[in-house]
């Protein structure tokens, strides 16, 4: 069976084919960064005009990257939930558009269930139950995924998500978006032990997050008490740039590793999956596989699964048609992810 999997929630235009259950034959992403940079973050009318400028070609070359036709597809999957409500309803209409006309099923997908299977294509011996940590952009959550449809909630953060967290971080440290990637560069240099950022820990919430202090501490250490000083001076620092980046990037890190091992300990699951952009990160992938227990398995999707992509919504999309999972062409998108499918 071969599924288009189609993505824009958000800032990423993407498509990918999948050969069921977990052959990605291709995966293609236009990006956006550009258009957003003058603004410092989405803006949520731009990204929608893009994905109508761009979501066709990107379905195209997903097609022929995979050497398959229109009329080869057997399934068209799409990201309703959660996102930008505008950028959402471009992926939306055009994948309905496709069903309708090829006359084939539509299947709406919850963003970030897809975010937690994405480590699935590669690691053929991953199976459920498994433990997932997404860390984007615009989520940071645990979860726990006992079966294909069953998804259970652990832990989330109660204020910024890990990759908004360094986006911010890269602004005041005057580097370009997105900052995950542009922090962890001018880390590698870095002394991670040079300053003490804050390790937040939730209030009765033993696998909650919370990443906004650790962003005012930066904030406060680079501007001065108050976040007052107009620039920060680099020569009033007691450290480099990359010893900041560094110590921030190995504070976020601790975070999302302690409370990854101890979502490990309480469920007793030993499968622990990451998605999401800050997968992407070295240190993570470092510091996690080093610090697990024996016999805790611990697996990453590739650089290119751990974004958001369109192979990631087919290889969820055609998990969910294995389970009779299917939409109507009436489907609605929804900013929360609440919504019905
Ligand atoms: O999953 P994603 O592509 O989009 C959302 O659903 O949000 O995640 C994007 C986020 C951005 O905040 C970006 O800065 C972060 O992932 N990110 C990273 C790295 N690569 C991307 N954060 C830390 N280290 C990285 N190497
Ligand atoms: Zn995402």
């Amino acid at each position: 069976m071969l599924v288009l999997g189609i993505d824009t929630s958000c800032d990423d235009t993407a498509a990918g084919v999948l050969r069921a259950p977990r052959e990605i034959l291709s995966n293609e992403v236009a990006t956006q960064y550009d258009l957003h940079a003058a603004f410092g973050g989405v803006v949520p009318e731009i990204a929608s005009r893009a994905h109508a400028e761009r979501v066709t070609r990107v379905i195209e070359r997903a097609c022929d990257k995979a050497g398959v036709a229109l009329g080869d597809l057997d399934a068209i999957a799409v990201t309703n939930r959660p996102g930008l409500v505008g950028s959402l309803m471009v992926g939306v209409a055009a994948a309905k558009s496709l069903a309708l006309a090829l006359d084939i099923p539509l299947v709406g997908v919850h963003h970030i269930e897809a975010h937690c299977t994405a480590a699935m294509a590669e690691h053929e011996d991953l199976d459920y139950p498994f433990l997932a940590l997404v860390a984007s952009g615009g989520h940071t959550a645990l979860y726990h995924c006992r079966e294909p449809n069953v998804v259970e909630l652990l832990g989330q953060t109660i204020d910024d998500a890990a990759g908004e967290c360094f986006d911010k971080v890269a602004v005041m440290l005057g580097l370009e978006q997105p900052g995950g990637p542009a922090v962890s560069r001018l880390a590698v240099d870095g002394n991670p032990k040079a300053v003490r950022f804050p390790r937040a820990r939730v209030k009765d919430d033993p696998l909650g997050f919370s990443f906004s202090g650790v962003k005012t501490a930066v904030l406060y250490y680079l501007k001065g008490p108050g976040g007052k000083r107009d620039q920060p001076d680099r020569d009033d620092l007691d450290v480099s740039y990359g010893d900041v980046a560094a110590s921030f990037e190995q504070a976020v890190v601790d975070v999302l590793v302690q409370r990854s091992l101890r979502a490990v300990e309480q469920t007793g699951v030993q499968d622990l999956v990451v998605g999401g952009g800050v997968a992407a990160n070295r240190r993570l992938r470092a510091d996690l596989h080093a610090r697990a227990p024996e016999g805790v398995r611990v697996r990453f999707p590739s650089m290119g699964l751990c974004a958001d992509n369109g192979a990631m919504i087919a290889l969820r999309g055609a998990e969910m048609l294995a389970g009779g999972m299917t939409s109507e062409l009436d489907l609605d998108v929804s900013a929360t992810g609440e919504a019905a499918l």
